[in-house]
């Protein structure tokens, strides 16, 4: 059989996959993960926090090999994050806080943070995650019952950081290409997840209008077989309607997750494989049915080392898991499979 990056090459599609650099020293692990897929993404080491633990002094060595891996595999990289409000070092977080850290500073801090990041890889990344979650989801969307932009950069920075950060970004690197990233902007569909997809498009489109350089909209596109299953025209459509704003789109953040079995959580729930393999499809065939989405990388490969075994999405730690395309042993699971069969 062709690898996933092979059968997606033919479609001028990028494959990809998070990486968990500690996991790099298993070599079952660091195999897929070199042939399998044709971009990669940090799953933590370029967050502030992995970055500049101490205020002012810079650790780049877990992304350095990072970027050594990446490399080494003529993989293309998908850069992220740069503007979040998780995993921000305490130093900052706290110097907010106690208001030793003011507006003023802050901006500089942040100008600072992006400038230096952004330098430091230039010219090797592909796509940036420039800001990352800066809009209320549907399904919680505030005190107020209407979408709008949350976080600790919004609360302490007002709105304007988000095209700010796109200035600095193309300042630094002018050939990376400049996303928008977020969850449950999926599908334009009744529901939840309607107010959020619209936000975000017409937050896109007004900073297109206003000639900030955003250049990619990215769908994370964290699922689970608990909620109803978009079809691939739903996904097609949403995609096909932010490139009309004249960006590209990517999928950079699949996975599909499912409740425990069992054995693992004591209720009778088995997995959805079949279900699970149906969305990771729909996404791809949603994906590859629209001309400007230029990548679909999963968040983890294995249920080994997803995310979601640490998780709480709202049941508890872990119990809803099992996202990933191949099992804890790296045996492809059907959506593997899936994936095989739409490429
Ligand atoms: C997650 C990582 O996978 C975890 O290891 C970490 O503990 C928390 O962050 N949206 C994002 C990603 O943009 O950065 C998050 O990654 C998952 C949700």
């Amino acid at each position: 059989t062709q690898t996933l990056a092979t059968l997606a090459d033919r479609h001028h599609l990028a494959v990809g996959t998070a990486i968990d650099v500690g996991a790099l020293s298993d070599p079952t692990y660091r195999s897929i993960a070199s042939t399998e897929f044709s971009t990669v993404t940090p799953e933590n080491v370029m967050k502030w926090e992995a970055l500049e633990p101490t205020r002012g002094r810079y650790d780049w060595s877990a992304a350095d090999r990072f970027m050594r891996f990446a490399e080494a595999n003529d993989q293309q990289v998908r850069g992220h994050v740069l503007v979040w409000s998780n995993q921000l070092p305490g130093w900052l977080t706290e110097g907010v806080a106690d208001g030793s850290i003011d507006r003023t500073e802050l901006r500089a801090l942040l100008r600072k943070h992006v400038t230096d990041v952004v330098t430091r890889y230039k010219g090797r990344i592909w796509q940036w995650d420039v800001v990352n979650e800066a809009v209320e989801d549907g399904f919680d969307p505030g005190p107020d019952g209407v979408v709008g932009y949350k976080g600790f950069w919004y609360d302490n920075l007002g709105p304007g950081y988000v095209a700010d950060a796109f200035r600095w970004a193309r300042a630094a690197d002018p050939k990376a290409l400049l996303f928008y990233n977020d969850y449950n902007i999926d599908a334009f569909a009744d529901g939840g997840s309607l107010d959020k997809t619209q936000f975000v498009y017409d937050m896109v489109r007004d900073l297109k209008a206003r000639g900030v350089p955003v250049d990619g909209v990215g769908s994370q596109a964290h699922l689970s077989t608990r909620y109803p299953n978009y079809s691939s025209f739903q996904i097609a459509d949403a995609l096909n309607r932010f490139a009309g704003l004249g960006v590209a789109t990517a999928l950079t953040e699949v996975d599909v997750r499912n409740l425990l079995p069992e054995e693992r959580t004591g209720d009778t729930i088995n997995p959805l494989l079949q279900a699970q393999a149906f969305n990771y499809g729909a996404l791809m065939q949603g994906c590859l049915a629209s001309r400007k989405c230029i990548s679909y990388t999963v968040w983890g490969f294995d249920d080994g080392h997803s995310w979601t075994n640490d998780w709480d999405f709202g049941g508890g730690v872990g119990t809803e898991a099992l996202a990933a395309i191949y099992d804890e042993d790296y045996r492809p699971k059907p959506a593997y499979a899936q994936l095989q069969a739409d490429l």
